[in-house]
């Protein structure tokens, strides 16, 4: 297992839709276990692969307090939502930024596990925001894009402010 360096925002890399993952196979579990080794270093509850340099469809979450019930989700899809509900998000690519946005509160998605095998799993609270986040990574999407551009440009200063500082 290895920790992985996390890219941060505005790094164009973060902006590529990943692709799909054609097989479950070991390199992709070592992939899958990287990232959860990193996730928890960070310390974050998700990570998605583009965050990491790697353009797959792959996500670990994490949100239990004992941080011993990761979830593996490769090629995700959400088949279902419903209802709105605001939470205070961050993300580690956007290091100690936190911002309230919008999302579904209840998803279903489905996806392949650590496994390979297909499974589906309803959401909602926390898991549920953390599922549509990394999601949206996997498009490119960043949960600062949910913010206006003023917030967002301020955002963006501050990061590249951050980096210059720590080269
Ligand atoms: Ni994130």
């Amino acid at each position: 297992m290895a920790i992985l360096p996390i890219l941060h925002f505005p790094d164009p890399r973060l902006r590529n839709p990943a692709q799909p993952v054609a097989r479950v196979d070991g390199a992709l579990r070592a992939l899958l276990d990287d990232m959860l080794e990193t996730m928890y270093a960070a310390p974050g509850i998700g990570l998605a692969a583009p965050q990491v340099n790697v353009s797959k469809r792959v996500i670990v979450i994490d949100i239990s307090e004992e941080r011993n019930a990761p979830h593996y989700f490769v090629n995700p899809e959400i088949t279902a939502s419903r209802g709105a509900e605001v939470f205070e998000e961050g993300c580690l690519s956007v290091p100690n930024i936190y911002e309230n946005v919008e999302r579904a509160e209840w998803v279903r998605v489905k996806a392949l596990g650590r496994d390979g095998k297909a499974y589906e799993l309803e959401a909602d609270g926390l898991l549920a925001v953390c599922i549509q986040h990394e999601i949206d990574h996997l498009e490119g999407k960043l949960f600062v894009d949910y913010l206006s551009e003023l917030k967002r440009s301020r955002i963006r200063k501050k990061m590249e402010k951050l980096r210059r500082h720590t080269l």
